[in-house]
């Protein structure tokens, strides 16, 4: 399958690229960033930095520097200042593609009659595309994001970082009828990763140690924001799904996003009764099996090992 990452790396999001890039059953066609957990100069080194360190020949196309409507929201609480603190890496080799996110997605919608877009940050580059290609909307098979949450958030206590971040762009895409699937809060917080899987890390050799101090640092982020004691590798649950949806529980639910409300601005409004009538608009992801997840994790971080 053909994919395009989407996304503002960060620690989980750097999972994200490595688990896409390491599976053969995945094109990645390119990854595209966005302002989210930093700057989007932050996220543009970051991404390449992540490429850089196992060699992927992959190309990165930087996108919106600031949410479609709202001011830009980041997150130095929880990647530190540059995004993605807590390992030093030498800074990226590889250039960045001239070409911007927005109009990369379009080309490879062009090409390709089942593009899967995968958004694990801010869902502005996603509502750039649709409102600038709407003839082109039809052409992507389906949005499997990183978002949302049903009965929590983690910016306010409804409101997710990625919804949060762009409530806006995240309405248009919720509301663009391309076929969803959706990792929220409730499912991500299922993958709680360990000291236990940072020693895992550490033991598949000098590129992996760098995953496992990004892994402690972000551990450690966790611990101080939400008292919660691991790191929780939220954005790698997109790619996941899509190598192995059978390990993953989902109902179909009609999803809208909040963007007026006082208390409840970038919470997503699942409707589990179906209280509204409205048809679902998303596969909503509500359980995992933590087991397998890092089983398949680690199997395929090992074949980037042995490359
Ligand atoms: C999401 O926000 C970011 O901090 C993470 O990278 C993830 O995409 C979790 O709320
Ligand atoms: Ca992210």
């Amino acid at each position: 399958m053909r994919i395009v990452l989407d996304c503002d790396p960060g620690h989980d999001d750097a999972f994200a690229i490595l688990l896409a890039a390491a599976s053969r059953e995945i094109e990645l066609l390119g990854v595209t960033t966005v302002v989210g957990n930093s700057y989007l100069e932050n996220t543009t080194i970051n991404a390449r930095k992540i490429l850089d360190l196992f060699d992927l020949d992959v190309p990165v196309f930087p996108g919106c520097a600031k949410p479609l409507l709202r001011n830009i929201v980041v997150a130095p609480q929880i990647h530190g200042q540059s995004g993605l603190d807590g390992a030093t890496m030498p800074p990226p080799k590889r250039s960045i593609e001239k070409i911007h996110a927005v109009d990369f997605i379009a080309q490879m919608a062009q090409k390709y009659y089942d593009l899967i877009l995968v958004p694990t940050g801010p869902l502005t580059n996603i509502a750039l595309f649709i409102l600038k290609y709407p003839k082109l909307v039809k052409r992507i098979s389906t949005i499997v994001l990183m978002g949302g949450g049903i009965a929590f958030g983690n910016v306010t206590p409804v409101a997710e970082f990625n919804i949060f971040a762009d409530a806006e762009a995240a309405k248009i895409v919720f509301k663009s009828g391309i076929p969803i699937v959706m990792a929220p809060l409730d499912l991500t917080h299922q993958v709680v990763a360990t000291e236990r899987e940072a020693e895992k890390l550490r033991s598949m050799g000098e590129r992996f140690q760098i995953m496992a101090d990004l892994l402690m640092f972000f551990k450690s982020t966790y611990k101080n924001v939400f008292n919660i004691d691991g790191a929780i590798l939220h954005d790698p649950c997109t790619v996941m799904y899509l190598l192995h949806p059978e390990i993953f529980e989902s109902q179909d639910y009609f999803v809208d996003v909040e963007t007026k409300g006082e208390l409840t601005y970038g919470q997503t409004v699942v409707d589990v009764w179906r209280t509204t009538g409205n048809t679902p608009n998303a596969k909503v992801l509500l359980k995992v099996n933590r087991e397998k997840f890092f089983d398949i994790l680690f199997e395929k971080f090992g074949s980037l090992s042995r490359r």
